[in-house]
Parts: C-alpha cells; structure tokens; sequence
C-alpha cells in the first residue's frame, strides 16, 4: 500500500475491539457516561468516595474539597503517605513477591525487583537520608539516570515527607544550579553517570559544578551506576552504597498531611524563569491512580511500560506514581531507542512480553523512519493497549503504531494533560470509547473542559478556541512553588476564574476533543517543552549576541525544532563559526535537548513602535516563508523584507 493509500484507510471512527470491551475496567460506553454523570452530579462524593476506596488512610479525611479559587486543598484532615500506598501496602497482599520494577540498562543488564525487595530498598535509602539528618519538609534534588534507583530515591523521600524535584538527566549544570537554588535543596540525589547511546552521561560533574553557587546543599548522595573517576568532596560527598552498609529496614513510612508537597517539577513557561510546579500528596496519587485504571485498563498479569524518562511529569504519574500505587509491574529502561540498534525497544517488548505500552508522537516518527523490518524480528502480539502522549499524534504515526506495533487490534489512548494537572484529563477509555484518530476523544470523569473565545464565552461545537477548565480536580498544581501571584497571574487571569491551558483546542459534534498546540511562548520539541523565553535569555547571556527571538519551527520527526535570530554586538563577523558556538551555548546553558536546530543572523527584529520583538511575523517566516498577518503595529517592514528574502536565498 502506498503512504497515501494508508493515510486514506484511516477510519474516521474505530470502535474498541469486542475481546478488549469484555475484560476492560470500563466497559462500554453506558458505563463511561454513568461514572461521568456520577461525577458531574456531585464532585466531592464521587473523589471523596474513590479516595477512601482506592488509597490507604493513617487517618480519615473529613471534606473532600475546600477551594478558595485558585487554591485547591483535597482530602483535609487526613493523614497519608504516597510511599506506603506505592509499596508497603502491596507487600501484605500476594503482590509482595510480584516485579514491581522491571529494568534493563542499556549496556543489557538486568534487574528484576518484587515489591517486598522496593520496600527493603526504600527503606534502606530513607534511612540513609535521616543518617544525613534529612527531616520532613527539607527538600531534594534528584538528578539520575533512569534506574530504580531513580524510583527509590522519589519513594525514599515521599516516605519521609520530603520534597523531591527531579531534574532530567540532559539538563545542564546550569540548569541544575537554577533549580536547587530555587527550591533551597538541602540534598542532591545523582549517579556518577547514566548509560546513553553508548557513552557516559556523567551527572557527577554537572552536580560539581551546580552546587558550587548552592549553599543550601550540604550533601550529595552518589549512586555507582558506570564505576567512571568521580571526585567526591569529603564531608559533603556520600556514595549510595556506602551509607547502605549502616542503613536500616524499619523505617516507617510518615503519616503526612494530605496536602504535604510530594514533588515540584520545573516546566517552561512564558518567560525566562522556569516554574515549580507544586503537587501534593493524596489527590495527586489518587488521579494517577484512578487513570491507571480507566485509561490504561490497568490489570494484575499485566507488564506495563511507558517509556517516559522520571525527569519528565510523564515519568512521576506513569512509571512510579500511578503504577506503583496499582501494584502493577512497570518497565524501566536506561538508554536509547536506537542502541545498540533501531529494534531495542521492541526486543524489550519481546523479551519481557509487555502488554501497555506508552510513548510518544515523536519516539513514533522517528521509529517509523527506520523501517517495519526492525519492529516485524519480533514477536509483539503480548501488546494489548497502546498509549500516545507529549503532543498531537499525526495521522501518519497514528496508523503506523496501530497497524505495525498493534497489529489492528489494540486500542490507542492518545492522553491530553500537562505538568500542571498531574493526571490524564483528557483519554479514551480504551474498552468504551470509540477512538477518532489525532483526538483525544473525551473528558476523564470529574473534568470539565470546556473551549473559549479571547472574552472567556464558550464558542460553538467546531471552532477553535482555548481550553479551559473551571473546577478544581484532586492531581492540580496547587501553586508555583515560593510565588503564589505568579500562579494566580499564569493560570488563573487570562480568563478570569479559570485554569488556563496555554492549549487551543476545539470540541466536535461529538464532543469529542481536538488540541491543537500551545497558543503562548511554549514550544514542544520532542514532546518535551521549551520556552522561547528561556532559550532567547541564554542567547542573550553570549558575549556576542545583541538580541535574539526564538520561534518553533515545523519539523518532521520532532514536531517543532528551535529556530533563533540573532542579531550580534557591533564588529562580529565569523557567522559560520559563531552558529555552531551558540547552538553548543544553548545546550550548556539549558541542556543538549534545547540545543536549536538552526541559528538565523540578522541585522535587526522585527519590533513593534513599543519595542516589542514580533515573534508572530518570525514563526510565520519560519513556517510558510512569507508574512501574510497583521503588520500594521510593524515599526520596519524592510526588516521582515530583508528576513524572508534571506530565506529565499537558502
Ligand atoms: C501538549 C506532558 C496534544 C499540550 C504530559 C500540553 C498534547 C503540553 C498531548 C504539556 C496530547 C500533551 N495531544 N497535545 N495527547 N499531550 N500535549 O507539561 O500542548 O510536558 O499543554 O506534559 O503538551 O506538556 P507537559
């Protein structure tokens, strides 16, 4: 079949298969609507009644929900822990000897933990963190490759009340810096280096060097994952294993306040600062939980893996929080989809017969690039569900992982949500909803979204608009962490009263969703977000840029790449060797990931009479190379001339 040919055979509807309909949690779409209208009829019932059922309580909660907009308390009065509900509470029941964790490194080692052996080893790393005299409310930094030790170390701290913030792998030491400085982390988590593509990431290095402007750091905790020459500063330095020889097995896990923060996760937004997204304890697990269930059809013989890595909020609801709290059996890999060959992810699947799998758009784009052969040397046919996140999945890609990775015959959940929700807001239910490929069809029940105009009024059944929400669910962020206004001012003033998603959307005859992509300064790359802001400040901070503006550019594999103009400092002239010094810039300054794909030098950017740089008129050069909008607030148009005709010259 030719590519067109198979674009064309996309139906438009496709319904759950009938063997998937009769096992599934959520069967049929009767039941769907009857749990959605169950929540509408009374929200506090209906997660009030889920979180008694579905969490373990030291101490009852009394209200399910006070809310003095835009701030959200669920579940006061109660008393929890996530760690216990992650773990402990799987080891008094058959689960105890069940895999908890599935890892293979990308070298091809292996582990295999139960939840009887998690508990031993959060406990172990919770005692070491009271041996470095951590207590309830100080905060940490993880910076790991993706090993359990990466889960152990958030489970550790939950069990402590002990806020963790991971920081992904590929950030750099000044990235790292910027975010232990803003949380006043008392302790950093890290690994003398993780395995990608072959080659040592070190993190210790980066740790070094980001904790030399940190004083509030006053020790590093090491894991040995590769045995590579790391300095360790005496009194200030620990390995893993060393403070493991002492470490003791009966540390209980803290009964904490449903609201205690369990993690802040820095995201880009709109300017160059990036924010720290606060999650707290009992909603947040509960959400992560209740998805696990109606989105994933998440079952006990089941092998789950999503392939986020932890650095990312994907990696804290849907590789530790959400199916851990299930006591399901969730797969941890190290490297790269590509090493030592483009089949690596599929002889997982192979080998350990996963029966979820979730990805993303771009993982997708860029397997399918490589050829059928590579996914057709194995066997498959354990997949059952398949799942999509991070960005709109393209018809293309959606057809491919359908037909190739399942066979015609799993279902696709292609889940909306955001750092800031903490859960799923937006999926099918696999075994209930049809599915309309590129749609992430229906709200989960308890949400509400709904599309808007710039005035706040809702727009009709097929128009775009913003998507919104207007009542407050168990997994939101409860605020930006250390700046109460600049949650208020990010999330709640655009449309007054409303969470505000920086997403357009639009909603069809059949209520189904359709997100378009971010409608502010947040590009996805990769799946992964970027601010314009963030990367245009460490422009700016090169001793040879005068100023710069950074726009998303369409590209084929990952969605949007980077795309900066530049204009430099009076008498710099080596263009050439300056593009590849600010694309390496970049990369130190955030991390390889944010590294842009293409520097434009220009004399000057387009600005508005204000001064203000027009990044609109820069995505439309970058994305159909001619400016067609509104140029009337324009203060040179010889400038947006000049920056298509160079274009043009290409
Ligand atoms: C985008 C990732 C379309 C969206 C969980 C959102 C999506 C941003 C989808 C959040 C999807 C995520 N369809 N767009 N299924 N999932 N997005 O915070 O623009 O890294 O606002 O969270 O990704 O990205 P974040």
């Amino acid at each position: 079949m030719s590519d067109a040919a198979k674009l064309a055979a996309i139906p438009t509807l496709v319904n759950p298969p009938a063997d998937f309909v009769a096992q599934a949690n959520i069967s049929g779409m009767e039941a769907y609507r009857a749990l959605y209208q169950t929540a509408v009829n009374d929200p506090g019932a209906f997660w009030g009644g889920l979180a008694e059922k579905e969490l373990d309580w030291f101490q009852r909660f009394e209200k399910a929900l006070d809310w003095q907009a835009p701030f959200a308390k669920w579940f006061q009065g109660g008393k929890m822990n996530v760690s216990y509900n992650c773990v402990d509470r799987h080891t008094k029941t058959a689960r105890k000897n069940k895999a908890a964790i599935i890892f293979e490194g990308e070298p091809g080692d292996q582990r295999i933990i139960t939840y009887q052996e998690l508990h031993r080893l959060v406990c172990r790393f919770a005692s070491s963190l009271l041996h470095l005299d951590l207590k309830t409310g100080d905060r940490a930094i993880i910076y790991m490759p993706m090993i359990p030790e990466a889960a152990i170390a958030m489970l550790g701290c939950a069990r402590l009340g002990i806020p963790h913030s991971v920081v992904f792998g590929g950030f750099s030491a000044e990235a790292l810096k910027a975010r232990i400085q803003d949380l006043e982390a008392k302790v950093v988590i890290t690994a003398d280096a993780g395995w990608r593509r072959g080659k040592e990431i070190r993190l210790k290095d980066a740790v070094d060097e980001a904790v030399k402007s940190c004083p509030s750091v006053e020790s590093v905790i090491v894991y040995k994952r590769t045995g590579c020459d790391v300095v360790m500063q005496q009194g200030r330095d620990h390995w893993w294993h060393v403070l493991d020889e002492t470490a003791r097995e009966d540390v209980e896990a803290v009964p904490l306040d449903s609201e205690h923060p369990l993690y802040v996760l820095y995201t880009s937004g709109t300017t160059g600062k990036p924010k720290g997204i606060l999650h707290t304890s009992a909603g947040y697990l509960l959400q992560a939980t209740m998805t696990m269930k109606w989105v994933f059809d998440i079952k006990e013989s089941d092998t789950y893996w999503c392939t986020a890595d932890v650095g990312w909020v994907t990696g804290h609801s849907y590789v530790v929080y959400g199916p851990l709290s299930v006591g399901a059996t969730t797969l941890m890999y190290e490297g790269a989809p590509d090493t030592p060959a483009f089949d690596r992810w599929w002889r997982i699947v192979d080998k350990y017969a996963v029966s979820i799998f979730y990805t993303s758009p771009t993982a997708i784009r860029a397997l399918i690039r490589q050829g059928d052969h590579w996914p057709e040397r194995h066997k498959l046919s354990t997949i059952r569900l398949l799942g999509s996140v991070g960005e709109p999945i393209n018809p293309a890609a959606w057809e491919w992982f359908h037909r190739v990775i399942g066979h015609n015959n799993c279902p696709i959940v292609d889940t909306w949500w955001q750092t800031e929700t903490g859960a799923i807001l937006i999926a099918p239910m696999p075994g209930a909803t049809p599915l309309k490929p590129g749609s992430g069809t229906l709200p989960m029940p308890g949400i509400q979204p709904q599309i808007v105009d710039n005035a706040g009024n809702p727009v009709d059944d097929g128009k775009e608009g913003y998507l919104i929400l207007r009542t407050p669910w168990p997994s939101m962020l409860r605020t930006i962490w250390g700046d109460p206004e600049r949650y208020k001012e990010q999330y709640w003033s655009k449309v007054p009263g409303a969470y505000f998603t920086g997403d357009a959307a639009r909603r069809d005859k059949d209520g189904y969703f359709w997100v378009l992509g971010r409608v502010d300064d947040v590009m996805n790359v990769s799946g992964h977000r970027l601010s314009t802001m963030e990367i245009e400040s460490a422009l700016v901070r090169h001793p040879s840029v005068a100023e710069a503006a950074v726009v998303g550019k369409p590209h084929e594999i990952t969605g949007q790449a980077v795309c900066c103009f530049v204009t430099l400092k009076k008498g710099i002239g080596d263009h050439e060797k300056l593009g590849v010094e600010l694309r390496q810039w970049v990369a130190h300054e955030i991390g390889p990931f944010a590294r842009p794909e293409e520097i434009r030098f220009s004399e000057a950017l387009p600005k508005t009479r204000s001064g203000k740089i027009m990044r609109r008129l820069l995505r439309e050069i970058v994305t159909s190379h001619t400016v067609v909008g509104d140029v009337t607030t324009l203060e040179d148009m010889n400038v947006i001339t000049t920056l298509a005709a160079q274009h043009d010259e290409d």
